[in-house]
């Protein structure tokens, strides 16, 4: 657990503000507001052999999402030292740390918050063999972000009922995973996960202002692209673009790059050697 700093908080040593607890033990109060609401905000980061991957982004986007939220702005040096702590309890080969901040108890005087880590599944098939999608209506236009800035649509809430119940349903439909779509027909994100399409020399992904997660392993993907003199772009990306790309891949912090091999049911091609690539860049160590 974290006893957060107020943003201005002088840096120092936050050591006197962790407590270590034992995950298999009780650990938060019935009233508090993540589990009641799910009001909060959470950030998971891809840990190699104990190095916790793209810390800053991590951070930058953990701030804005409590912005976005009305909760106090982290203390940038308290979370680096929380997650360096937790990178201390991870072992060889990959592993995820998670940030929580959440609401708190109900009336009560500040947020909880708290760091977490532990190992992942194997994702070497999917990394190889990719996954089948289908499209699913988020259900607002493309317009709602810039009209319903309530919505948090671009914060990383704890709020994934939604999210999970998107996979199910592409499960349901015979897919693997989902990517939404604007009841207007634009691309979105997957509930968990960027997408970026290849056209040629060029890589596009949907504009973030478009009500999306900006993604911090799509962000490293376009500086490691660029610096390999490939064009990148940000998009509003109509759904027909899906199945026009050369070659497209879901990214995401944990699960990194899984190529899309089909999208409702129309094949698309996977070139196995530009993924394993894009796979070994963002398994070596990132800052
Ligand atoms: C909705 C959504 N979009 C995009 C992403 C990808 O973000 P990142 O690359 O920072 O993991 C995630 C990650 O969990 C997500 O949940």
């Amino acid at each position: 657990m974290i006893d957060p700093a107020p943003s201005d908080a002088p840096d120092r040593d936050f050591s006197d503000t962790f407590t270590d607890l034992d995950p298999s033990a009780p650990a938060l109060t019935v009233g508090e507001l993540s589990t009641q609401r799910g009001d909060g905000i959470f950030e998971s980061i891809g840990v190699v052999d104990g190095h916790p991957q793209e810390v800053e982004p991590h951070l930058s986007r953990l701030a804005h999402s409590a912005h976005l939220c009305d909760l106090p702005a982290p203390q940038p040096e308290q979370w680096r030292q929380a997650i360096a702590a937790a990178a201390k309890a991870c072992g060889p080969g990959e592993s995820v740390i998670k940030l929580i901040l959440s609401r708190g108890v109900e009336h009560g005087p500040t947020p909880t918050a708290w760091v977490t880590a532990a190992g992942v599944a194997d994702f070497a098939r999917v990394r190889t063999e990719g996954v089948a999608l289908v499209t699913l209506d988020r259900g607002y236009a493309s317009d709602v972000p810039a009209r319903a800035p309530w919505l948090l649509l671009g914060a990383k809430t704890l709020s994934y009922a939604v999210n999970m119940a998107a996979i199910r349903e592409a499960k349901r439909r015979g897919a693997d995973d989902a990517v939404f779509v604007t009841s207007d027909g634009y691309i979105l994100e997957a509930p968990t996960a960027s997408i970026i399409l290849r056209r040629g020399d060029e890589f596009v992904t949907p504009a973030p202002s478009g009500g999306i997660l900006q993604g911090t392993t799509q962000m490293s993907v376009f500086d490691h692209l660029e610096a390999q003199g490939f064009r990148t772009a940000y998009e509003t990306l109509p759904v027909s673009a899906l199945t026009e790309a050369d070659n497209a891949w879901l990214v995401s912090s944990v699960r990194l790059a899984a190529p899309i091999r089909a999208i409702d049911g129309v094949p698309v091609a996977v070139d196995t050697g530009f993924t394993v690539a894009l796979n070994e860049y963002l398994l070596s160590p990132r800052d």
